[in-house]
């Protein structure tokens, strides 16, 4: 594709956070769906062996937790729900159909969810996983809160895995989303199509910058 068809979407340090977030989630949640059922056991291998899976997957889920909050506070703005949201949700039925409804910015309704979705799973995943977390810091917790803290992370992790499933699933079946992760582009189509605000906003800033 010419370059002049072409958006920039992520920069490559966007892009290198995203995937560290994405590698961290593929770890921890194989490992904490292995811990949890066990039919499922075999799943802890992923990270060598049971016992360095024990050890590893907090730190892993405190490096998301952390490579997350990057991300959080690069798109938090962009993820304000606003009015034209509402028609899109309202019309859910009709982007199914792989049609386009209401003025949509840089994210859809769709993503905003997932965006807001994963950072209040997240949190809920590092409190909990904290109280937890032995040998380091479960001691200092009484009992019960141990229970209530064991079911509050099974949760949001059942919850986190489910609006990835989700994520994962648009960002493939939308064609052309997925180079905007992987290389960093978009094509001006793809643009015009899915964020026709953005696409406007893009090419006013470009017209500014004119000499
Ligand atoms: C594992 C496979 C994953 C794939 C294939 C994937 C793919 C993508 C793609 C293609 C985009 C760009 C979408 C766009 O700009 O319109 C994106 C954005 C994003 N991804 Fe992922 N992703 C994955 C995992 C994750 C995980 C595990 C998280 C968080 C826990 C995450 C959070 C985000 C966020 C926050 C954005 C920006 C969209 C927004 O702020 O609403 N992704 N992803």
């Amino acid at each position: 594709m010419k370059k002049s068809n072409r958006i920039q979407r992520y920069s490559a340090s966007e892009r290198i956070n995203h995937w560290i977030v994405a590698f961290c989630f593929v770890f921890a949640a194989l490992s904490g769906l292995g811990f949890f059922f066990p039919s499922l056991n075999w799943l802890m291998n992923i990270l060598g062996t049971p016992q360095l899976a024990r050890v590893l997957h907090p730190f892993i889920g405190v490096v998301m937790f952390a490579a997350f909050l990057l991300m959080f506070f690069r798109y938090w703005k962009h993820n304000l729900i606003q009015r034209d949201d509402i028609e899109w949700a309202k019309n859910i039925h009709k982007v199914a159909g792989n049609q386009e409804v209401g003025d949509t910015g840089r994210y859809n309704f769709g993503q905003k969810c997932v965006f807001w979705l994963a950072i209040s799973s997240l949190l809920l995943l590092l409190a909990s996983g904290v109280v937890i977390w032995r040998p380091y810091f479960a001691g200092a917790f009484p009992i019960p809160a141990i229970r209530l803290a064991l079911l509050v992370h099974s949760v949001s992790a059942v919850v986190l895995i489910l609006v990835i499933m989700v994520h994962i699933y648009a960002a493939l079946w939308v064609k052309g989303t997925i180079t905007a992760m992987v290389e960093g582009w978009v094509s001006t189509s793809w643009a015009k199509k899915h964020h026709p605000r953005w696409y406007r906003e893009i090419q006013r800033k470009q017209q500014e910058n004119k000499p």
